[in-house]
């Protein structure tokens, strides 16, 4: 399939790199179409382990790599990972920058842990790498933009007037300490350098790429559930992870994609605050947390764990079109006797529901309706399909199926890049 979007189907840490990774062996480009350093992608090859933020995952296998106009990026981090790859012996001269991404600048990480604290209890629990305050002024119309860095007189000219405003933010309300303009446009300007090179028109560059019939990748960031417009909000990020946005993060018409592949845990985990309805109570949360290696790749936080919530990925699959799922980490399930799946929701006025709820109130009350599936001890590492997988692992894989109307096609079976099960 020409056009590929790979979208997060729960809450995000999903394994999406992995199944990238995977992807990226038969694709010419990989774009990242919206989020910034928010995202952390852990690639393991061999001996090598690959932990991403800014780059898309395609630079692993050294693919024509896109960051779209939607995507934020925090120049620091940016370089520190073209300098690291380089490093290691990638060549990153494939690697492709909208100039209508926004820049993450250090007021916005200011702002991101100033509002955070100041919300208190009610905070969100970002990662605090300025994603929501660059977003913000993004839709305020007062972002500085990566092509901003092409002209130094206008770069100073933009830092100048948002500092005007940002820095009486960040004296009056948030009480912290401002910035001053000559640091802050010196230190740019040093980055400038570094990222010039690396900016083009990328909306015409994967246009052309899909017309020669290439093969092209779009890699979401974070997830369905985490979307501003379609996930639990507030506890959202501040960008669009839903495949409908690949074309309007990278620049191409919406009809130009060609197939959406999901991406879910076979369970659920959820970093930050807000409700959770299938969240494991009692010994099992914590088993499961250290089996998975459940710690946040960007910020190291604990990432609660719940069992498979099958009513939110049935929305998943609805407000992506997904076609086919990734079912990744089954491995983890392996150690568990019993392995309860949530496949409907109860709501505050005793119905039962498998659709997920429209609306806040309903959703934060919601309780997890079971279905108890047996589980296995068998191990999954020397399974080379999916047809390999003991009879019970097969049967949940083919229960999800059922339940959603979705084939299965991939299943993750370990941190290895070989890890991952196919149809065939
Ligand atoms: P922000 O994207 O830093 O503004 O954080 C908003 C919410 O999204 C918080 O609950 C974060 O924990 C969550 N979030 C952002 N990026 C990721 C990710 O890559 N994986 C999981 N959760 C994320």
């Amino acid at each position: 399939m020409p056009a590929t979007v790979i979208v997060g189907a729960q809450w995000g840490d999903e394994g999406k790199g992995k199944i990238v990774d995977l992807l990226a062996q038969d694709s010419d480009l990989v774009c990242r179409y919206q989020g910034g350093p928010n995202a952390g992608h852990t690639i393991v090859v061999g001996e090598e382990t690959y932990k991403i933020r800014a780059l898309p995952t395609g630079i692993v296998r050294g693919k024509i790599c896109v960051i779209g106009n939607g995507c934020v990026i925090d120049p620091e981090v940016l370089i520190a990972e073209l300098d690291e790859f380089e490093r290691r012996g990638h060549s990153t001269e494939n690697v492709f920058v909208s100039g209508n991404a926004h820049l993450i600048m250090p007021w916005h990480l200011a702002i991101d842990s100033a509002s955070e604290r100041r919300l208190g209890k009610l905070a969100i629990g970002t990662t605090r790498r300025g994603i929501g305050p660059c977003y913000a002024d993004k839709a305020a119309r007062i972002g500085i933009r990566v092509q901003d860095i092409l002209d130094p007189k206008i770069l100073r000219q933009k830092i100048e007037v948002a500092l005007a405003e940002k820095n009486l933010w960040l004296e009056r309300v948030y009480e912290t300490k401002p910035f001053e303009l000559g640091e802050v446009a010196g230190r740019l300007e040093e980055h400038a350098q570094r990222i010039r090179p690396y900016v083009a028109d990328t909306s015409l560059l994967v246009d052309r790429a899909l017309k020669e019939g290439q093969s092209v990748l779009f890699e979401g960031a974070q997830a369905t559930l985490l979307d501003l417009d379609h996930g639990t909000y507030p506890f959202v990020t501040s960008s669009n992870p839903v495949a409908a946005y690949a074309a309007v993060g990278v620049g191409i018409g919406a009809k130009r994609l060609d197939r959406v592949l999901g991406v879910s845990k076979a369970y659920v985990t959820r970093v930050g605050e807000g409700p959770f309805p299938s969240e494991i109570e009692g010994p099992d949360q914590e088993r499961m947390r250290e089996l998975g290696g459940e710690y946040g790749t960007v910020t190291g936080r604990i990432r609660r764990c719940g069992w498979l919530d099958l009513v939110a990925l049935r929305y998943a699959v609805r407000v992506n079109g997904i076609d086919q799922l990734a079912l990744t980490k089954l491995d983890v399930l392996s150690h568990f006797d019993e392995l309860p799946v949530c496949v409907r929701y109860e709501l505050p006025d005793g119905t039962e529901t498998e659709d997920f709820p429209a609306h806040q109130s309903d959703f934060h009350a919601a309780r997890p309706v079971y279905e108890t599936l047996p589980g296995w001890d068998e191990p999954l590492d020397t399974c080379e399909t999916i047809g390999d997988l003991p009879a019970n692992a097969r049967s949940y894989v083919e229960f999800v199926e059922r339940e959603l109307d979705v084939e299965v096609q991939l299943v993750g079976t370990g941190a290895e890049r070989t890890n991952v099960l196919t149809r065939a």
